[in-house]
């Protein structure tokens, strides 16, 4: 059944590309309300292509957000039921000059496709629908039950997806995720993610007097909201790097020495990582190198500032307001919300009597570790080796997928975090794209992996 499977996509891979290429097209940009429209329209067009399908049981739910995509193929009651994960939502483009061609305007250059959401998410997310499609067009039936469910809010923060979950706990009953959201190690050197950090996101904004000042008039004897801000940010962090919020690292989970041996063996290179992104030194919490730094340790990052004047010239002005976004990227057993109340007392306790202190948290998730001893992440393992020629490293990621660990809590449900991206794919910035090559492997471990867990007994 896998050999007739994977020969049919390699007959059709083509389609499969141009079939991408028109999801892709759809401006699906869910943190932006003026886009709405198009991201209703990718959920129609995937609840569509499901129905072409032949998936019995297809429905596109409302939320009070962006709608959620469900699609069920059961076969038997007595094979496994995987639950496959996914968002079809994406970042926004910007800034737009930066692109080599338009980024909702899909284009191959070097076996590479580009376009916003190539990688993140909808070419990965779309593997699974093709490789569904592959069991289904040649033996008629698939190795496990599927069930697909593909959110469109996920890089606004997934508001509407926990609700949802608790709701249809029934519906989404399975025995595992699958997910295709994260990167592979390095080219050629697949990986499975056991671990990803969670987030803390929160807003700070100080006002000083009630209108912006004459520099020369007032300043001397009104402190500037803006000094204020900087000089509170700079305190978040001490001269080893660490965050200097108190209570900060109650919760972090030290990494063992047999992790810290595990992280030392995979072939990390510190120098082209540099190179790659355009740096020639780095800062890393005291002790700990960059591998651990951005994948097992918790970090804070201003990601926006903002106040007085930002145009062109010079304009002598002592402004009334000053503001920032700040995340905090989180380590188990870290909890967003205990960091975001440990955040507020900072400022709450910092911010001096000249300034009005706003604080606001955005959204949050929690991190995860998932057990690389479950059958599914073995099968997964199994299926990548037979398709790559080697096996998958279990490997920790800095970035969040906060449902993964709502699926644990909800659902009592691991996920199996089988990606197929590079840190290279540019996802979140101009020229993202997804490697061709990738797409395909991807699409081939998905056969395998249905195949192999399939097997198993229930
Ligand atoms: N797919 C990413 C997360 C990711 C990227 C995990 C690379 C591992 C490696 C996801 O779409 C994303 O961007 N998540 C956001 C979460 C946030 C909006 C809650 C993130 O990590 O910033
Ligand atoms: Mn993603
Ligand atoms: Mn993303």
């Amino acid at each position: 059944m896998t050999e007739q499977a994977l020969s049919y996509v390699d007959t059709h891979f083509s389609r499969f590309v141009e079939e991408l290429k028109d999801l892709l097209r759809i401006p699906s940009i869910s943190t932006d309300p003026d886009y709405a429209p198009e991201v209703r329209r990718a959920a129609d067009w995937l609840a569509d292509h499901f129905r072409k399908l032949g998936f019995p049981k297809v429905e596109v739910f409302e939320t009070e957000g962006h709608p959620i995509v469900y699609a069920e193929y059961t076969v038997d009651a007595t094979r496994p039921t995987v639950l496959v994960y996914g968002h079809y939502d994406v970042q926004p483009p910007d800034p737009l000059e930066l692109w080599t061609s338009p980024p909702f305007e899909p284009e191959i250059r070097d076996g590479n496709l580009y376009a916003r959401g190539a990688c993140d998410d909808k070419g990965q997310l779309f593997m699974h629908v093709k490789a569904a499609e592959a069991y289904l067009k040649t033996a008629g039936t698939l190795p496990v039950n599927l069930k697909f469910l593909l959110e469109g809010e996920e890089e606004s923060g997934s508001v509407h997806l926990a609700p949802f979950i608790e709701a249809h706990r029934e519906l989404l009953a399975a025995d595992v995720v699958v997910i295709s959201d994260t990167a592979m190690f390095a080219p050629g050197v697949p990986s499975i993610t056991y671990g990803l950090r969670g987030l803390a996101y929160v807003e700070v904004e100080l006002t000083g007097p009630a209108r912006d000042l004459h520099s020369g008039v007032y300043g001397g004897a009104v402190e500037n909201p803006i000094n204020v801000l900087a000089r509170l940010i700079a305190g978040l962090h001490d001269e080893d790097h660490r965050i200097t919020i108190p209570g900060f690292y109650d919760d972090v989970r030290p990494l063992t020495e047999e992790e810290r041996r595990t992280f030392r063996e995979l072939p990390f290179d510190e120098k082209a990582w540099m190179e790659e992104i355009g740096v020639s030194a780095v800062r890393t919490e005291k002790g700990y190198t960059i591998l651990e730094a951005i994948t097992a340790r918790p970090t804070l990052d201003v990601n926006g500032i903002w106040g007085g004047y930002q145009g062109k010239g010079a304009k002598t002005v002592l402004p009334a307001k000053a503001g920032a976004k700040i995340s905090m990227r989180l380590v188990p057993d870290q909890d967003p919300d205990d960091i975001v109340e440990k955040t507020r007392r900072y400022f709450e306790q910092k911010t001096p009597p000249t300034c009005k202190l706003r604080f606001t948290s955005l959204h949050g998730g929690h991190p995860v570790l998932v057990d690389t001893r479950h059958p599914a992440m073995q099968a997964a393992a199994e299926a990548m080796a037979r398709v790559f020629g080697r096996r998958p490293y279990f490997t920790r990621e800095g970035g969040s997928i906060p449902v993964v660990a709502d699926f644990k809590r909800l659902l009592g449900l691991d996920s199996v975090l089988m990606g197929f991206g590079l840190n290279s794919d540019a996802i979140h910035s101009p020229d993202e794209h997804f490697g061709l090559d990738r797409f395909r492997q991807g699409i081939e471990s998905i056969v395998h992996f249905l195949e192999r867990y399939g097997q198993r007994p229930t």
